[in-house]
């Protein structure tokens, strides 16, 4: 990510625990963390907002230390978010937002705090960066960065100098938007993206080939909902059948799983430093076949044949607009 803070270019996603995607048991989630971990996934992307998610660090931290040493915790990295609802951002809540996150967390500094803002209107987001930024220098936090933002307030925030070394936004085979201006801008000013939305809530795999279009009370979480609802927009069931089919063959072609071949695509992106998988803690894993994306190369035949699928898609930036725009309120 930064020289100072090396990652996993595929991050363990735990918006999977807040509860919207079906129950947690926490001691199984725990061992589950560590099962990651040890398979060598150490970045955790959540938000003050993901239900337990932060304790859950809090606590899978406290168990490494006690089964590993103190050690054991340097090649850990885990990413908040802070998601205010909008008003004045002074220094005093700023610090006692940060301040939430570090007690629930277990530790004396952030790694990666994302900002999350919803009003542009509101200019009150450069307040709360300066501060972010204030808190980033007295060593509370390692780096400050953005969640969701479009390349326009992007632009204003690095014109105000103040420093934001990834933006994490939906990238996916389906939900290109970042191609359109964010990546360039990013690649200008050294900011990485962090992408969600990546297998689709896991519709983007093989579990839905050849599949009839599946009711929405047979999508069992948010992300499948939300990921269903992007496929519509994007060109619906039939052309989304044409896409997996086509990643099938790649997949065979490599002999790594359809899922593979949508993640290391979009890593494959420029301004890509990682793709967030989200991970349903003791409930589901994918980790052996995870793994397999970091010894797939795609060529060029291979990017061919899919982007000869995504070209008959419709274009979703001029539907919803820049990165992040279906945030705003
Ligand atoms: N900044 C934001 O606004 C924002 C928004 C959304 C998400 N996020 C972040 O991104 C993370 C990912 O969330 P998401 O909603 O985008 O979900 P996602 O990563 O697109 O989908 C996760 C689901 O995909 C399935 N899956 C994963 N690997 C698979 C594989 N190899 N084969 C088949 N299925 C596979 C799993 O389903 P099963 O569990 O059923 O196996 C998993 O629960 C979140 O946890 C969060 O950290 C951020």
């Amino acid at each position: 990510m930064t020289p100072d803070l090396p990652i996993c270019r595929l991050l363990n996603g735990l918006w999977q625990v807040s509860g919207a995607h079906g129950p947690i048991d926490r001691q199984a989630a725990i061992q589950d963390m560590l099962a990651y971990h040890d398979a060598g996934f150490t970045t955790w992307d959540l938000a003050d907002h993901y239900g337990p998610a932060e304790d859950f660090i809090g606590e899978f931290r406290r168990r490494l230390a006690a089964e590993g040493g103190v050690e054991a915790l340097t090649r850990v990295q885990a990413f908040t978010k802070w998601v205010p609802e909008p008003g004045r951002m002074t220094r005093a809540i700023v610090e006692e937002n940060i301040k939430v996150s570090l007690r629930r967390m277990g530790v004396d500094r952030l790694d990666l705090l994302q900002f999350h803002w919803w009003d542009y209107a509101d200019r009150g987001y450069l307040d709360a960066l300066t501060h972010l930024a204030a808190l980033r220098d007295e060593g509370k936090i390692r780096h400050v960065a953005l969640t969701n933002f479009d390349t326009e307030h992007l632009k204003i925030i690095v014109e105000q100098g103040i420093r934001v070394v990834s933006n994490q936004v939906q990238y996916s085979l389906i939900d290109r938007r970042p191609e359109v201006r964010m990546s360039q801008f990013c690649q200008a000013h050294d900011i990485q993206l962090l992408t969600y939305g990546t297998v689709a809530g896991g519709l983007l795999s093989a579990r839905y080939l050849n599949q009839p279009e599946p009711s929405r009370s047979a999508l069992t979480t948010a992300s499948l909902r939300k990921y269903k609802q992007m496929i519509d927009a994007w060109g619906g069931w039939g052309l989304f059948q044409e896409l997996l089919a086509s990643l099938e063959r790649i997949a065979d072609k490599h002999h790594v799983s359809l899922a593979t071949v949508a993640v290391r695509y979009i890593l494959d992106r420029p301004s890509v430093g990682g793709v967030i998988v989200g991970t349903r803690l003791g409930v589901a894993e994918h980790r052996q076949e995870s793994a397999s994306v970091f010894s797939l190369a795609l060529d060029a035949e291979d990017r061919a044949q899919i982007e000869a699928v995504l070209e008959r898609g419709r274009d979703l930036y001029r539907l919803i607009g820049d990165c992040g725009d279906e945030y705003r309120r």
